[in-house]
């Protein structure tokens, strides 16, 4: 990878990047001392691809089988770190779900702590939810059991647990999904897993040279978010993956606590981002950079058929359009003859176009940081989260607006449980190609207000709530949270 700043595109960057604030600069700690990264810079490593698990069908209903569990992982070949997994010892299997198809999960907690396990971007009953409320208590096994309605798209799933979120996601719990439906099948896109069609966690950590990979966020780390100095793919550092076909489709996910990501290669060629959080777009929209915050999730298509090496990187931006890496996330390695995968395809999936004229009601979210250091307050229309409090009603099946505005001077990653919503417009602007699907996460920029077209379906249930937050996970601890029930 290059180590001096690339120069982007003027045009590409833009379409990129309108939602970018600030990100948190660690370029200067990634080469320090006092982490391995320094003395492991130059090993490099296979990506794990996490299995991709099926299920059983008993009696009509897909049951999968999640054990959360303590473990030890080798993310350098000479120390072990104490980890958390679902299945394994970091982080979890893929779940292989089909639309349409009722789905069982049973999550037994190992560990002698309390967790939850949410299905993030999922319509689903509020007490299959998996948040605060549905807490899995040690030895215990908690069985939510909900219809996939979700289009083919890539999901995940992680701990949920009041005030210890942050923790519990950083030490491992939490997994990708992938959700197949007949129609996306048949577009001919990459889909061979493992292959062609790679589910890749995009995350950061800290972790000493003793191995530890303690969950000990300073004070700048609670105010910005917690970055890490080593970036991980699916757990691997230094990760590289031998591509034995001419276009690879990547299902990326910023399962950061805290980073917003720039993702872009490191010879600054372009890629076709063919999908938002919930799903496929309308058509391809060919991109150079994309900010990804925590939560989100993207499919794209890389173009390996020049048969060189490239980095996918995580980029700092300089200001201008200038750009330095700052993490080098995963090597494509092309490899032999490839197959020849055929071409982009030019329309993806039919998407209606949002209709405001529908929504019923429109609310209001502000989204504040009062205060500094010690005292911070983060804050959703200016109360912090009570778990004993209901902040919002919604009828079911009616469609809303939400309108989030964002008085802090940091981008905060809102994201709303239950539902895949469509961006209406940032102040005022429509939203761009690149993010008019499905989305379940939103990044919201300082001094911007972003209308979201929101809809509840099918499931109402006046005694439990679901969340919206932030998704910078120091800041859903810290308060920038809030409840509402579907009736
Ligand atoms: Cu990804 Cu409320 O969660
Ligand atoms: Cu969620
Ligand atoms: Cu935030």
């Amino acid at each position: 990878m290059s180590p001096t700043p690339a120069r982007l595109s003027r045009r590409k960057l833009l379409a990129g990047t309108a939602a970018l604030g600030l990100s948190g600069s660690a370029a200067a700690l990634y080469f320090s001392g006092s982490t391995l990264a320094a003395s492991h810079g130059g090993n490099t490593n296979p990506l794990k691809i996490p299995p991709l698990l099926e299920g059983t069908v008993q009696d009509g209903t897909r049951t999968f089988d999640l054990n959360i569990q303590d473990g030890q992982t080798r993310f350098f070949p000479d120390v072990t770190t104490a980890t958390r997994g679902i299945n394994g010892s970091f982080l979890g299997p893929v779940l292989r779900l089909r639309k349409g198809e009722t789905t069982r999960f049973n999550v037994t907690n190992s560990l002698n702590e309390n967790t939850t396990l949410h299905w993030h971007g999922f319509n689903l009953p509020a007490a299959a939810d998996g948040g605060p409320h549905q807490i899995i208590r040690p030895g215990q096994t908690w069985s939510p059991r909900f219809e996939i309605r979700e289009e083919a798209s890539t999901m995940w799933y992680h701990s949920h647990l009041m005030g210890k979120t942050a923790e519990q996601v950083w030490s491992g719990i939490a997994g990708m999904a992938r959700i197949e439906d007949p129609q996306t099948g048949a577009l001919g896109l990459p889909e061979t897993y493992g292959v062609d069609d790679i589910a890749v966690a995009l995350q950061d950590r800290t972790i000493f040279r003793d191995g530890s990979m303690p969950y000990r966020p300073g004070m700048h780390d609670r105010m910005m978010g917690y970055t890490g100095q080593i970036p991980l793919a699916n757990g691997t550092v230094n990760a590289y993956f031998q591509a034995t076909t001419s276009l690879v489709r990547l299902r990326l996910l910023n399962g950061s606590n805290g980073t917003i990501y720039n993702i872009g290669f490191s010879d600054g060629r372009t890629f076709h981002k063919i999908a938002t959080d919930g799903g496929l777009l309308a058509a391809p929209v060919e991109l150079q950079l994309m900010s990804m915050g925590p939560g989100e999730r993207v499919e794209i298509l890389v173009d390996l058929s020049d048969g060189k090496n490239v980095t996918l990187t995580h980029f700092n931006r300089l200001g201008g359009l200038r750009v330095s890496p700052q993490f080098a996330f995963l090597e494509l390695r092309p490899t032999g003859q490839l197959a020849d995968s055929g071409p982009v395809p030019t329309t993806l999936a039919s998407l209606p176009a949002p209709d405001a004229s529908k929504a019923v009601n429109t609310r209001r979210f502000v989204l504040s940081m009062a205060g500094m250091m010690m005292n911070s307050r983060f804050t959703i229309n200016n109360r912090q989260m009570d778990i004993n409090y209901v902040n919002e009603t919604v009828k079911r099946d009616t469609t809303e607006i939400w309108e989030v505005s964002n008085t802090s001077p940091m981008s905060h990653p809102f994201h709303v449980h239950n539902t895949q919503f469509r961006i209406l417009d940032r102040n005022g602007t429509p939203a761009q190609a690149y993010e008019a699907g499905r989305k379940d996460t939103v990044l919201v920029a300082p001094n911007e207000t972003v209308r979201l077209l929101v809809r509840f379906d099918t499931y109402a249930d006046p005694d439990r709530p679901y969340m919206y937050h932030c998704h910078i996970l120091e800041h859903e601890d810290a308060g920038m949270m809030g409840q509402f029930t579907v009736v």
